[in-house]
């Protein structure tokens, strides 16, 4: 079966101009090592951290930010500079350097524990979501915009 390549071209003229109000989300996620699902963070509110980045785009660095929500997140909470709107916390933004290479002077490296607000105001046994979005701004052919990828744990109240 042959398609009209004419019947296309408008499809594709009207996704290029809608893009840039889009989200530029990528299912492409990397992985958090730590904390690991269920964990119940300690008394001094610090929790284990390690994340390995997917760098899907094989850029030299990655810039990922570490969020505490009270649900399971999903790439549809993500607004257009790939942040949540409703958080309950946020840990910061990171820069992850790829192949080796030194940290970038300014810029702070993903810290090995979280530390965490104070989670009274949550019942216990309650199920919060440690969650990563990674970005992707090396992505060919250069000048397309950032792609988020996001993955989350959940960890649970004591
Ligand atoms: C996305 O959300 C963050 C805060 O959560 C906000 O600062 C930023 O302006 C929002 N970006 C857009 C494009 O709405
Ligand atoms: C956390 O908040 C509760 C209620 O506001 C308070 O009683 C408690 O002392 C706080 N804990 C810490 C470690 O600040």
């Amino acid at each position: 079966m042959r398609f009209s390549t004419s019947l296309l071209v408008p499809v594709f003229a009207a996704l290029a101009l809608a893009a840039p109000n889009v989200r530029t989300i990528s299912q492409n996620h990397g992985t958090i090592v730590e904390p690991t699902s269920g964990l119940v963070p300690t008394t001094d509110g610090s929790l284990p951290f390690s994340y390995q980045d997917s760098n899907w785009c094989e850029g030299g660095y990655t810039p990922i930010s570490v969020w505490l929500l009270d649900y399971a997140p999903t790439t549809a909470n993500l607004n257009a500079t790939g942040q949540f709107t409703n958080a309950d916390y946020f840990f910061g933004s990171f820069l992850i350097a790829n192949f080796g290479l030194p940290p970038l002077s300014g810029s702070q490296s993903p810290p090995t524990s979280l530390t965490l607000p104070n989670l009274s105001q949550y019942a216990a046994g309650s199920s919060l979501y440690i969650a990563v979005v990674e970005t992707a701004n090396t992505c060919p052919p250069g000048n397309v915009p950032a792609q988020y990828g996001l993955t989350s744990t959940e960890i649970t109240t004591a």
